[in-house]
């Protein structure tokens, strides 16, 4: 059996009977519910195809659960490929393999005297590393739909629902555009213009969504869940909702680590930007894999970067000090909770109020030896300006904060890691 379990509670879940999005026994507790892969593919293969999720299949749950269900090598291939070239009519490409290189005159812009490389996630489909996470979940609806498992049953008749008002929504609405599946998106009156405009090409369903008296937490995020409990498919990046969405992401870890082991380096520290924290969960777990396979001889140090304006995932770090992870599952809200005043910063797009993540992150943290870091907004701007100037990737401020982790902890070692993602709009 492909299996999910609750790094929380303990709770496992078929893939192939049930979705396995969000924990069965989420609500109500102080547990950390998020799912998991259970048992990951022992000594998995790595194809020679370009599309990630050709190239590492074997790593993929979605793509074991076909295989166990009885769809040959070819059907995954064939669902990989038909979204390929839909995504291609959508967004003009589908998933390669995303450039990554060592940046020499950006190191030197920083004051660093070592290598620099940069993972380059901007010609990503939709502009950003985020719609791996929502291909990886893609894949495993059109496995529940074509090997006829019962997690999939009507699933067609169940819209996809997705709370953001960036990059994620627009990864949402390509990959859905491609799988021609109905999307609704919760956004904020405030959202961006030109967000909202290629929601609307996308044929995305927009939902506005203000605040009701009396009503505490986002209301977007109010919203969705409500679709959700109406029966719509959890189509967003949070690992609390959607446990699967992580996998995806964890292609990028597979692709850093492959670089690393043929140029034989491994960096010091890899720094990520976070925000609900999927991305450096996926990291962390992808990276962890790749290391349990050979791929790399240890793990960069993980530090994850926030801003001052809103750092929850710093502040749930400081309090873990000492603390065993088994037991602060258990106790989540001594560790992450809202942040409390409303933050604002240049990167606008990990403003998450919570990192939802933080479990996972805080296990990759002590795995490697990292930790946080909390940047300020002139380190912010000229992580921006440096990435602008002496670079030719064009990423925004949110997409370039890392490096602003970088430039706040100038001693981290001498060879860094860190991923630019977020095309600048
Ligand atoms: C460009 C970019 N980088 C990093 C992040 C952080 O990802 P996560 O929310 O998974 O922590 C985001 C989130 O919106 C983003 O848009």
């Amino acid at each position: 059996m492909v299996g999910f379990r609750c790094h929380g509670c303990g709770a496992k879940v078929d893939a192939g009977l049930a979705l396995a999005f969000r924990c069965p026994n989420a609500d109500g507790d102080d547990v950390d519910h998020v799912l998991v892969v259970d048992s990951e593919a022992p000594s998995p293969s790595i194809g020679s195809e370009t599309d990630p999720f050709l190239r590492y299949r074997a790593w993929l749950s979605p793509y074991r659960l076909a295989r166990e269900a009885g769809l040959p090598d070819a059907a995954w291939a064939d669902l990989v490929g038909q979204l390929d070239t839909a995504l291609t009519t959508v967004d003009g490409h589908g998933f390669r393999v995303t450039p990554m290189a060592e940046r020499p005159a950006l190191a030197e812009a920083i004051g660093l005297s070592g290598a620099l490389f940069v993972k380059d996630e901007t010609g990503n489909v939709s502009g950003s590393h985020k719609a791996r996470h929502l291909m990886g979940v893609m894949l495993y609806l059109r496995v529940l739909e074509t090997a006829r498992l019962q997690a999939g049953d009507n699933i067609r008749s169940r819209r996809l629902a997705i709370a953001s008002c960036g990059n994620a929504a627009l990864a949402a609405a390509v990959v859905a555009r491609a799988a021609n599946w109905p999307l609704d998106v919760f956004i904020p009156p405030d959202a961006d213009m030109s967000v909202k405009a290629r929601l609307g090409e996308l044929g995305a369903q927009i939902t506005i969504c203000d605040r009701r008296p009396g009503e505490t937490g986002d209301p977007c995020y109010l919203r969705f869940r409500e679709a959700v409990a109406a029966g719509a498919i959890p189509f967003g990046v949070q690992g609390t909702d959607n446990g699967l969405a992580i996998e995806g992401g964890r292609t990028l870890a597979f692709e850093m680590a492959e670089e690393f082991h043929r140029i034989g380096t491994v960096p010091d520290a890899l720094f990520v930007q976070v925000g609900g924290g999927a991305l450096a969960s996926a990291l962390a777990q992808g990276l962890a894999l790749a290391r349990a396979n050979g791929l790399l001889p240890r793990l960069p140090k993980l530090i994850t970067v926030q801003t001052a304006g809103c750092a929850p995932l710093a502040r749930a770090w400081e309090r873990l000090d000492g603390i065993d992870l088994a037991v602060a599952a258990k106790t989540r809200s001594k560790f992450m909770w809202p942040w409390e005043t409303t933050p604002s910063s240049l990167a606008h797009g990990i403003l998450d109020d919570e990192t939802y993540d933080w479990w996972a992150i805080a296990e990759g943290m002590r795995a490697s030896g990292g930790s946080t870091v909390v940047v300020d907004e002139a380190q912010v701007a000229a992580a921006h300006r440096v990435g602008r100037t002496h670079t030719d990737i064009v990423a925004s401020a949110t997409g370039t904060a890392g490096l602003a982790g970088v430039i706040a902890t100038p001693d981290a070692g001498k060879k860094i890691a860190v991923i630019f993602s977020g095309k600048e709009r």
